[in-house]
């Protein structure tokens, strides 16, 4: 039997996750939004592109939930973006209620899916999901760290005109510009980046990738990152379909990994079938530890304003 992901919210980062996955044909795919008839839209052209490439996936759109039955993965792009006037404090409650949702109804008749959560505050609404849930730690992970990972691979290979497939970068943290590039292990080639890039041009590539996103939103000027983003789920999604056991950075529920408890925080993840099969920890300096700190205060405090 073919594997099913429902991915819940057919927005720009929803359906470009169903078209990276539909291109490795290795699930069928259900797209659930509140939209009438733009999933089905979108899902029904996704459908027609399959012939013209040569894979076989049945892709179904939808604004019911009933499709969603028997998932093995559950994405969660749905959201809203932040409005003129909407406060980050706004856009937690009303992304809250949303994810909140898409849980309740998924796994319901999904009760043993795996969640792959991209709405934001990312890690808070990772938290959420496990808790509305009621599942095992290792069944939910929040995307962030791949595609912050994926900017400073980018903007490094650019800078130093390398393939990209040689250039290694580890952002872990809180997905927001607190997160924490780590210069010191990221590498080209096994050659550390603090050895191969001068001090000045390494420091602008973290500030570059800390605001990353922020670039893309004003450029776009509606709207947000969504190829990249989707790229990252798709990643995600392979990793644990083919229990590949792939480490990746990606945010998990940390148990007192890192000196930190219950908290959802971007950290080196071992994504597998069972989901989070381990989490592997850096030898970190001092000075990497008090950023990480610092990060992870940052989402505790969201945490705590959901009361959950
Ligand atoms: N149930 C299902 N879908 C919903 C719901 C809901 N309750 N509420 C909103 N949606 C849908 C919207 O209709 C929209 O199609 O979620 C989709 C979000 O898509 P986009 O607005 O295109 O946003 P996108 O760029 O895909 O980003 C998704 O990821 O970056 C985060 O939190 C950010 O909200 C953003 C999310």
């Amino acid at each position: 039997m073919k594997n099913k992901v429902s991915i819940i919210g057919a927005g720009m980062t929803g359906s470009t996750t169903a078209h990276w996955l539909a291109e490795r044909e290795i699930a069928d795919i259900v797209l659930v939004d509140v939209v009438e008839g733009m999933p089905q839209g979108k899902a029904l052209d996704l459908q027609e592109a399959l012939p013209v490439i040569g894979k076989d996936a049945l892709i179904t759109g939808t604004n019911d939930y009933e499709a969603t039955a028997g998932s093995d993965i559950v994405v969660i792009t749905a959201g809203l973006p932040r409005k003129p006037g909407m406060s980050r404090d706004d856009l937690l409650f009303a992304n809250a209620d949303i994810v909140r949702k898409a849980t309740e109804e998924t796994i319901r008749r999904s009760p043993d899916a795996i969640y792959v959560v991209l709405t934001n505050p990312l890690d808070v609404m990772a938290y959420l999901t496990m808790k509305v849930a009621g599942v095992e730690p290792h069944r939910v992970v929040g995307q962030a760290g791949v595609l912050d990972s994926a900017r400073m691979r980018t903007f490094v290979a650019l800078e130093l005109g390398v393939s990209v497939e040689n250039v290694h970068c580890y952002v872990l943290g809180g997905h927001g510009d607190e997160m924490v590039p780590l210069t010191r292990v990221s590498n080209v080639a096994g050659i550390p980046l603090e050895d191969i890039l001068p001090r000045e041009r390494l420091d602008a590539i973290v500030e570059r990738t800390r605001k990353g996103g922020g670039e893309i939103v004003s450029l776009l000027k509606t709207g947000s990152a969504y190829y990249a983003p989707a790229a990252a789920i798709a990643q995600m999604v392979e990793a644990i379909l083919k229990n590949k056991h792939l480490v990746v950075p990606a945010s998990a529920y940390l148990q007192g990994e890192y000196g930190l408890n219950d908290i959802f925080f971007g950290v080196p993840v071992q994504l597998g079938r069972r989901g989070v099969e381990k989490i592997l920890e850096y030898k970190l300096s001092d000075s990497e530890r008090e950023a990480l700190e610092k990060s992870a205060a940052g989402v505790k405090e969201n945490i705590a304003k959901l009361k959950l």
